[in-house]
């Protein structure tokens, strides 16, 4: 069974031989790694290979499947939970497996928002580099006591629910929004109408799939629902963020905070090093000018745990996939 896996950063070669060894020794998951995104110019790296193992920004579109097809590929592994990069009409069609890693650690991501809310919040990556400088002045750096303020969670699935725990262990109110409730969000938050959420919350943290229907669910409109001040956090995919509504929200300081660990344009960015490089995008770049903004690059699911975990369920797909077995992480179109 041979495998190209696309978008392949060292983690993931040491964590995918891990599980390879541990897992499935002398099954002889043959991998073979490649740096390349997949897309239509690289798509023809993969003739040869039974299967293809991608990462979010990877391209997936029609012409592209139907490329793979042509090579003798029959199978699409995510390394991920998100599939809005896959278009699932053309995979059935093709009779392509596809199959994702639905959970693995949400903590990760949960303890990730945390860990922008609160970076933003006592500007701690500020403060670091005063003290460095023998710099200690406290000017500049007031935050406010997260204590008794109230945090809407739009989407309270897995990651929404424990980005929710961990907000009401910190003695917040929870509200959520989401359109199938979960008596497991009910114990710690209370559901409201999205425009209700909005309105009531000092701090938003998207946590709700990228569908037709959330597409830039945060927009002009609905900034203009947030409370004056507030704090806008995604962990979640990019664009259901409009970027040029949220820069708008910025300058006329009616947004108070924005951290995004996941940006609608991300693809040309993320996961590359490009600090010797002119970046053309002038609406990211634009971004970086806030002093208000906090920017990580799709890190959210980057824990030792997570990886072992999403590894460790990609090659187990890849044995359904091999072993003709009905493979339960299988993603079908709507
Ligand atoms: P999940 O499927 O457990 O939960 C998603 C929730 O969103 C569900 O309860 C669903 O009913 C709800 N939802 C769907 N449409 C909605 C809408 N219009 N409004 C409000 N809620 C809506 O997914 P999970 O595991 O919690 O992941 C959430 C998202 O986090 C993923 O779709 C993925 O895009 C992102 N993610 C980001 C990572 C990162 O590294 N930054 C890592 C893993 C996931």
């Amino acid at each position: 069974m041979k495998t190209a896996v696309f978008s392949a950063r060292p983690y993931d070669r040491r964590f995918l031989d891990e599980a390879n060894a541990r897992d499935h020794a002398g099954q002889g998951f043959e991998l073979a790694y490649f740096d390349a995104a997949l897309d239509a110019t690289t798509a023809g790296l993969a003739q040869g290979f039974d299967a293809v193992c991608v990462f979010v920004n990877d391209r997936l579109d029609a012409p592209v499947l139907r490329a793979l097809h042509g090579l003798g590929v029959r199978a699409i592994l995510l390394r991920c939970a998100g599939f809005n990069n896959v278009d699932l009409v053309a995979a059935a069609e093709l009779g392509l497996l596809v199959a994702r890693v639905p959970a693995y650690s949400p903590e990760a991501v949960a303890e990730h928002a945390l860990a922008l809310v609160m970076t933003l919040n006592r500007q701690t990556h500020r403060a670091y580099n005063r003290v460095r400088e023998g710099n200690f002045m406290l000017d500049g750096l007031l935050g406010r006591t997260l204590h008794g303020k109230t945090v809407g969670i739009v989407g309270t699935g897995k990651i929404g629910l424990a980005t929710a725990r961990i907000f009401n262990g910190m003695g917040c109110t929870v509200l959520g929004n989401d359109p199938y409730p979960s008596p497991e969000f009910s114990a710690v938050g209370h559901y409201v109408a999205l425009e209700e959420l909005l309105a009531r919350s000092d701090i938003v943290s998207l946590h709700c799939p990228l569908t037709p229907q959330t597409h830039h669910l945060i927009n002009e409109e609905s900034l203009g629902l947030m409370k004056p001040g507030a704090m806008l956090i995604n962990t979640s995919r990019g664009a259901l963020v409009n970027t040029d509504a949220v820069v708008r929200a910025l300058k006329s300081r009616h947004l108070g905070h924005l951290a995004i660990d996941v940006y609608e344009q991300e693809s040309a960015l993320f996961f590359q090093d490009l600090s010797g490089e002119i970046i053309d995008d002038d609406l990211f770049q634009r971004l970086m000018t806030f002093p208000n903004v906090l920017v990580t690059g799709h890190q959210g699911f980057f824990t030792v745990e997570a990886l072992q975990e999403i590894c460790s369920i990609t090659l187990r797909n890849l044995c359904d996939f091999a072993s003709g077995a009905e493979c339960q992480n299988r993603v079908v179109a709507a």
